[in-house]
């Protein structure tokens, strides 16, 4: 029997109430499929730094080197907003990224007939949108340098970040969002800031070479402030869309506006050895710890990460299914019920798909 080795990292908020109910379907899909999985949990994030001092505990780091995949869950909370710059629980889940070499965040934004109603836009502007996309994770304003804090004696001071870009980073990027296009409608629309920024510059030259490769994939380039614009005025025209990271951070929470509610947006982050999958929510500190949650951001995560690191496509299919078929029937988390309706809870929720995702086998 094939055995996979995941390493499981709730981290704060409700991404320990949510991985749980991700791993619940990783079993179910286990069983039903003769795949052993063997779950092992680390620390990241505020529960890494209040048990060990730092964001990312000694061991997590080597826990997911030596994992077939990683789940995560998220990072952050109010009780850690005072804690020096470097140390702050993001700073463990921007280490995994930058240590594995996860480049290539991919980030599905689908909005589910059933949910239309569920996004603030109007129908006639979500209906049918199906977009994915792929942010580039490791370069940019999140890591360039120079960067930090000048203080001067007058009690002024000055600081730096630095978007920066190798044409190898961009051209890797570019790649995968040819290659993701091609699977799907073979359209990438490639964002940047082409009319200000130099690096955006070098940033549509590389892409536009690169696009010579795939002659297939129609490419187009979109300025990323009329980009934002065009998501929420007419998501429908976009495909596949290729960014720089702050872009792509950015765009991708207005995405998940058009799927109705973060709750409901999976990623993967892949490029290096292992991937990590991770709902694009954040930890919602204001409905932590009240069992309320969406799991299903979490859930089809898992379902990517079956996709994307054990080549388990089917079993992927069948837990996509499953949360099709739940929400079908009518079920709804708080965050995606309609007003004055009965809303199921975290573990309810993921019941409910456990037991279809056991039935499909
Ligand atoms: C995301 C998050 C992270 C990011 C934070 C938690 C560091 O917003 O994954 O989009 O900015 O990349
Ligand atoms: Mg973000």
């Amino acid at each position: 029997m094939a055995t996979y080795k995941i390493a499981v990292l709730p981290g704060d908020g409700i991404g320990q109430e949510v991985t749980p109910e991700a791993v619940r379907v990783l079993k179910a899909v286990g069983a039903g499929a003769g795949v052993g999985f063997e779950f092992e949990e680390a620390l990241v994030g505020g529960a890494a730094i209040d048990a060990t001092g730092g964001p990312l505990a000694p061991g997590t780091l080597e826990l997911c080197r030596r994992s077939h995949a990683i789940l995560f869950g998220a990072v952050g909370g109010p009780k850690w907003d005072d804690v020096a710059h470097e140390r702050r629980p993001e700073r463990g889940l921007l280490a995994l990224r930058k240590e594995l070499d996860l480049y290539a965040n991919l980030r599905p934004a689908k909005c589910f007939p059933m949910l239309v109603d569920a996004s603030p836009l109007k129908r006639s502007v979500v209906e049918g949108t199906d977009l994915m996309v792929i942010r580039e994770l490791t370069g940019g304003l999140y890591f360039g340098e120079p960067r930090g804090v000048e203080r001067f004696a007058d009690g002024g001071a000055r600081a730096v970040n630095t978007m920066a870009y190798t044409s190898r980073e961009i051209e890797r990027i570019a790649r995968i969002g040819f290659e993701v296009a091609r699977k799907r409608r073979k359209r990438l629309t490639s964002v940047d800031k082409a009319n200000v920024l130099v690096v955006s510059q070098l940033w549509r030259e590389v892409v536009t070479r690169v696009a010579r490769d795939y002659p297939d994939v129609t490419l187009e380039h979109v300025l990323v402030d009329n980009c934002a614009m065009a998501l929420v005025h007419r998501p429908t025209q976009f495909d596949t869309m290729v960014t720089e990271n702050t872009f792509g951070d950015i765009l991708s929470d207005e995405a998940a506006i058009l799927a109705g509610s973060m709750g409901m947006l999976p990623s993967a982050s892949l490029g290096g050895a292992v991937g990590l999958y991770e709902p694009v929510h954040g930890t919602a500190p204001d409905i932590a710890g009240k069992g309320i949650a969406n799991p299903i951001a979490a859930i089809l995560s898992a379902a990517m990460l079956l996709r994307y690191s054990l080549n388990m496509e089917k079993d992927a299919d069948r837990v996509e299914r499953a949360v099709l078929r739940v929400l079908e029937q009518g079920h709804r988390t708080a965050d995606i019920a309609p007003r004055g309706t009965r809303a199921a809870g975290t573990t309810e929720m993921g019941d409910l798909i456990v037991r279809d995702v056991e039935a499909q086998y």
